[in-house]
């Protein structure tokens, strides 16, 4: 009888350890990245920049935020330079320095290197990304876009600060391995279609990606749009997406265009000027300033 269990137990270490192994050999799923530079334009770097800052909300995450004013403004100086997360329950993310500084940026990573990591989640090192950085929903983006995004990023200049890599927990470090995936070339979305053209955004600009339950590093896809998603807005203080659906009650559906509209509006101003002084536990991580700025079509296709 004891035979048997030791006998159980080592086939279960086994199998276990058999799992691991595959899972880190066969994982992740990584193309190679593609060779060359992106086509730069002026217009590109400016299409670039208004993705960045008020569309996909890069400039929010590899930023340094200022807790303390509402809706967190980045600081002088902070823009783009990456910074540390707080510990959460999956461990420490990081969002590493992007401006073009060869040593602690982006400077020394290709072009290629970029548009993998953004659209496929996969590090310029090969590691695989924690899917908090939402490469899965950029996976939807045109290839006109994300090299937009790319030929802006080159003209950052550069700002050293040196960063610790992620530290993602057990059994989360596994997990994510299975997230990446490679993606083929993304035809443009046409502004002249809104109903495709507001989904386009509602994947590139994170609402359906904040406003969808995460859990376990996976959106909840039988759930889209339903709220729910958790943030840490200060340490030890959570904030939780709403629901976007139709639905009257905990939803939006009794909310009219123009006053959806005007929720985006009102803060135009705070985007402009400044933000004012606001309790860090009253805050919020719905990114308002940006999304403020976003160009009347967009926000009418949403
Ligand atoms: C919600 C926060 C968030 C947003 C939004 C976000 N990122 Fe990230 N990003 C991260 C985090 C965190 C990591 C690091 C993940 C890890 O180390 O596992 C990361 C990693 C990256 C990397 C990988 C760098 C490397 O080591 O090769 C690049 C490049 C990048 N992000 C670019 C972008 C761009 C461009 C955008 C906008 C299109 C963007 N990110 C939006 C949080 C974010
Ligand atoms: C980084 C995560 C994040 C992103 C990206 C995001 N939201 Fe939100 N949103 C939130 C959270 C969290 C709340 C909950 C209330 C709060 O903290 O202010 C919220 C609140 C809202 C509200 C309710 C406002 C109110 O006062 O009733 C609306 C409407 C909304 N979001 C729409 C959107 C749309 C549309 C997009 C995409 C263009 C979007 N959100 C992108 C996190 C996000």
């Amino acid at each position: 009888m004891k035979k048997a269990l030791l006998a159980l137990i080592a086939l279960l270490v086994i199998g276990l350890a058999g799992a691991y192994a595959i899972v880190h050999l066969a994982f992740p799923k990584a193309a190679q990245p593609r060779a060359g530079k992106v086509d730069s334009s002026p217009a590109r770097i400016e299409r670039g920049k208004y993705l960045f800052d008020v569309i996909a909300g890069c400039a929010d995450c590899h930023s340094v935020v200022d807790p303390t004013r509402f809706a967190l403004p980045v600081v002088p100086g902070g823009y783009a330079k990456g910074k540390q997360f707080p510990p959460g329950g999956e461990g420490v993310q990081v969002a590493p320095n992007l401006t073009s500084d060869p040593a602690t940026g982006a400077g020394r990573w290709s072009d290629g290197h970029l548009i993998r990591a953004i659209r496929e989640g996969i590090g310029h090192d090969g590691r695989p990304l924690f899917p908090g950085m939402p490469y899965s929903e950029y996976a939807h983006m045109s290839d006109e876009d994300v090299e937009s995004i790319v030929a802006y990023i080159r003209t950052i200049p550069p700002s050293v600060n040196s960063l610790p890599a992620s530290r993602i927990t057990f059994p989360m470090s596994i997990i994510m391995r299975l997230v990446p995936s490679p993606v083929a070339a993304v035809p443009p979305v046409s502004k002249a279609d809104p109903a495709a053209y507001g989904a386009y955004l509602t994947k590139i600009s994170g609402c359906q990606f904040c406003h969808t339950p995460f859990v376990k590093g996976q959106t909840i896809k039988e759930k889209l749009f339903a709220g729910g998603h958790e943030f840490e807005t200060a340490p030890g203080i959570r904030a939780v997406s709403v629901n976007l659906t139709p639905e009257p009650k905990t939803g939006i559906g009794s909310m009219s265009e123009a006053q959806f509209l005007d929720k985006f509006y009102q803060y135009k101003e705070y985007a402009e000027k400044g933000s004012p002084a606001i309790r860090p536990e009253l805050n919020t991580v719905m990114p308002w300033l940006g999304l403020a700025r976003m160009d009347p079509a967009g926000h009418k296709a949403i």
